[in-house]
């Protein structure tokens, strides 16, 4: 049993965790990061956003050109089109390969120890390490808890990633099924009920609550949920689902009417199980140095990601704050500044949401509800993308820009964007928030024409003042 010495070791090869890794590693520690995978990159790159963003681009490609008249109508006429879900596959595992690769090089340019196995803590400043057939125990001055998160499931459903699939399941199927049950209109529900729906599945989405997507400003989610209507997929909200059992080929899925207590069975040849996720935080043998975790098995930190036990910290999807790659990462780089006594810090109100549909729907700050929870005065100006020349002339006019600002001071408190490339063009908002812009600072900046992000002048200029072109 060989041991080594660290200055840092980073738990989790995810973006939150290489991402700390690499940082720290070009501010000179010494690091090593331990992770139970055998390639890097987390379940964004490996199971997550990029698979599921693979796949959107594919069917949306697949869509447009089998059944959307809108090709038809710029006088493109396709035929013959169909979808072979091996090669989809393979495209997608290729594309996946080389970005797990790419962190590969990285960790090897910034000369990072890269242990694969499960870690277990032994004591604050010691690591165990369960690797393939051999077992290590490494040393380490302090300690980043990294460990990302994993499907939650319901009590009464046994998933078996075959028939009953969560987003990893999701993401393999083999063919096309002829039936699709979501259980769950959040983020993945949609995003991977949208790729089976365009690439030919019937998609039925049962919801336990009266809206899809949760959390969402009230009114994107309402134009939203009629945008995904029209489209095909179908919703039964206010429903929950009791019971599943395996028949043969299919999934009985046994739901109840909330309103009205009602039992109904329906019947799927996939059922995605996508009902959140939770903390990765089980076998690390936290409990037995300290680090507190709370009842749901998040970790304990303070606002500079400090645990229980002082030189143990923890970032990303195991501690609070938005289960997203991207505040994953900045938590990361802002705790290993913390650590070599800079200035680190994230504002989370300033983290995009954003899901990667078509239209996309995209969001930062406050929605109208939080401001109305909050009593918070302030102005709303909503620009329609029907009104934007570029969006009209690329035949994308579905959404709005929706700023709302301050009352008395005009500064911007939340951004929403339902349309083409929202989850672009969210950014520029983001700049204007992260600088603390008024709407009218947005407003008076000159906005290449035509472009998309017009919309987002306009929907400023709506704010503090009126609009030109609606
Ligand atoms: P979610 O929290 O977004 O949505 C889960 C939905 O399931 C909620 O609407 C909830 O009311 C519903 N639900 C819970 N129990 C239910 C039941 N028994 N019956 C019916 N409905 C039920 O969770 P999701 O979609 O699984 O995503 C997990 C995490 O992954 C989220 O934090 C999300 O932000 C992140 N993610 C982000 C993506 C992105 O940024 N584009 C893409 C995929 C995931």
């Amino acid at each position: 049993m060989s041991e080594k010495k660290y200055d840092l070791v980073v738990i989790g090869a995810g973006p939150g965790g290489y991402v700390a890794s690499i940082v720290a590693a070009q501010k000179g520690m010494k690091v090593a990061n331990i992770e139970k995978r055998e390639t890097l990159g987390g379940t964004c790159l490996n199971v997550g956003c990029i698979p599921s963003k693979a796949l959107l681009h594919a069917s949306e490609q697949y869509e447009n050109n089998v059944k959307n008249n809108a090709n038809l109508s710029w006088g493109i006429k396709t035929s013959d089109v169909s979808i072979d879900v091996q090669q989809l596959m393979k495209k997608k595992s290729t594309i996946v390969d080389e970005l797990t690769k790419g962190i590969n090089f990285l960790f090897s340019k910034n000369k990072i120890d890269k242990y694969v196995g499960e870690a277990t803590l032994v004591n604050k400043n010691e690591i165990q390490i369960n690797g393939k057939g051999k077992t290590e125990k490494i040393f380490a001055e302090k300690i980043i808890i990294a460990t990302g998160s994993e499907p939650s499931n319901l009590n009464n459903i046994k998933i078996d990633e075959q028939k009953i699939v969560t987003s990893t399941g999701a993401l393999e199927l083999k063919s096309v099924p002829k039936k699709v049950i979501v259980i769950g209109a959040g983020v993945i529900g949609l995003e991977l009920g949208t790729v089976w729906r365009r690439l030919g599945s019937e998609v039925v989405v049962i919801e336990f609550l009266p809206r899809v997507l949760n959390g969402m400003d009230s009114e994107v989610s309402e134009k939203f949920h009629k945008i995904l209507l029209q489209q095909g997929l179908k919703f039964k909200l206010e429903h929950s689902v009791e019971n599943t059992s395996l028949i043969k080929d299919k999934v009985h899925v046994e739901i109840k009417d909330l309103k009205t207590s009602k039992i109904d069975t329906i019947d799927a040849d996939i059922v995605l199980v996508a009902v959140g996720r939770r903390p990765n935080t089980d076998n690390l043998g936290l409990d037995k140095i300290g680090v507190k975790v709370d009842e749901r098995g998040f970790v304990e930190t303070d606002d500079n990601f400090k645990t229980s036990v002082e030189n143990i910290f923890a970032i990303g999807d195991v501690i609070k704050g938005p289960m997203l790659a991207h505040k994953a990462e900045e938590d990361g780089v802002a705790l290993v500044e913390l650590i070599n006594k800079e200035a680190g810090h994230v504002d989370y109100n300033l983290v995009p949401n954003i899901i990667y549909t078509a239209p996309e729907v995209a969001s930062i700050g406050k929605t109208e509800d939080d401001l109305k929870q909050e009593e918070i005065s302030y102005k709303k100006g909503v620009f329609p993308f029907t009104a934007n020349s570029r969006a009209k002339a690329i035949g994308h006019t579905e959404g709005f820009v929706k700023i709302l600002s301050d009352k008395e001071t005009d500064k911007i408190l939340g951004a929403h964007i339902i349309g083409h490339e929202a989850g672009t063009i969210i950014h520029e908002l983001s700049v204007a928030m992260g600088f603390g812009a008024s709407s009218e600072d947005v407003a008076r900046i000159c906005h290449g024409h035509p472009t998309v992000n017009e919309a987002i002048k306009e929907a400023a200029l709506a704010t503090f003042s009126k609009a030109i072109h609606s």
